[in-house]
């Protein structure tokens, strides 16, 4: 069995809502188990873990244009693992929420991606077309905020993780899915 880690943080539930829907999408693909680690209850037996999982998806809101200072800590907790290259030639790859449409958002997949690169990891793409972007389109399409580096959600910031839109969940739930199938194209 393939392991995928979603590694994530979320100060206030919206981010934890799209790292689920990233989870259920890996694990819904044959042979792939796929497992949600919060950065705030990382224990050594949990670095472990992701020592040993085939993927890792990094995870974090938008906060002032960039990744949240809770998971720039686990990225710099992460140079132990750099040290040694210890993640070198997983795959990986990243989402974000924020509130605003853009928000910034590509920043903090850029610091995603980057991180993923200083370890040696291989960076997996979103491969959905962009969505809501013509007069046929709507915020229900598939990636409706069009971004190819990851995942991104938008979520009103006086509302709720309950009533984020369908349509990033399952944008989401494709990144996890993608990782999954790539995953099992590995030797
Ligand atoms: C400290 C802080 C900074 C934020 N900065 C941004 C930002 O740069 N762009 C944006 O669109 N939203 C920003 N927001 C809004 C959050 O990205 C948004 O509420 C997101 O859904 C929070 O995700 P979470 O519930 O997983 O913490 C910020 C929120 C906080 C608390």
């Amino acid at each position: 069995m393939k392991q995928v880690a979603v590694v994530y943080y979320s100060g206030y539930g919206h981010t934890a809502h799209q790292a689920r829907s990233v989870q259920a999408g890996a694990a819904s693909v044959g042979g792939v188990s796929a497992k949600l680690y919060s950065v705030s209850e990382l224990d050594d037996a949990a670095w472990e873990e992701l020592d040993a999982a085939d993927a890792i998806i990094f995870g974090t809101p938008t906060y002032m244009g960039s990744a949240a200072a809770k998971f720039k800590e686990f990225m710099e907790t992460s140079s132990k693992r750099w040290y040694a290259q210890a993640w070198k030639d997983k795959l990986a790859a990243g989402f974000t929420t924020s509130a605003s449409q853009s928000g910034d958002k590509l920043n903090t997949l850029i610091q995603l991606m980057i991180l993923a690169c200083q370890h040696g990891m291989l960076w997996v793409s979103l491969d959905l077309l962009p969505g809501n972007n013509s007069s046929q389109g709507s915020v229900n399409d598939l990636n409706r905020l069009g971004c190819t580096s990851g995942a991104m959600a938008q979520a009103n910031a006086d509302q709720g993780a309950d009533a984020m839109l369908e349509s990033d969940l399952r944008t989401a739930a494709r990144l996890g899915e993608r990782v999954a199938e790539q995953v099992l194209r590995l030797r």
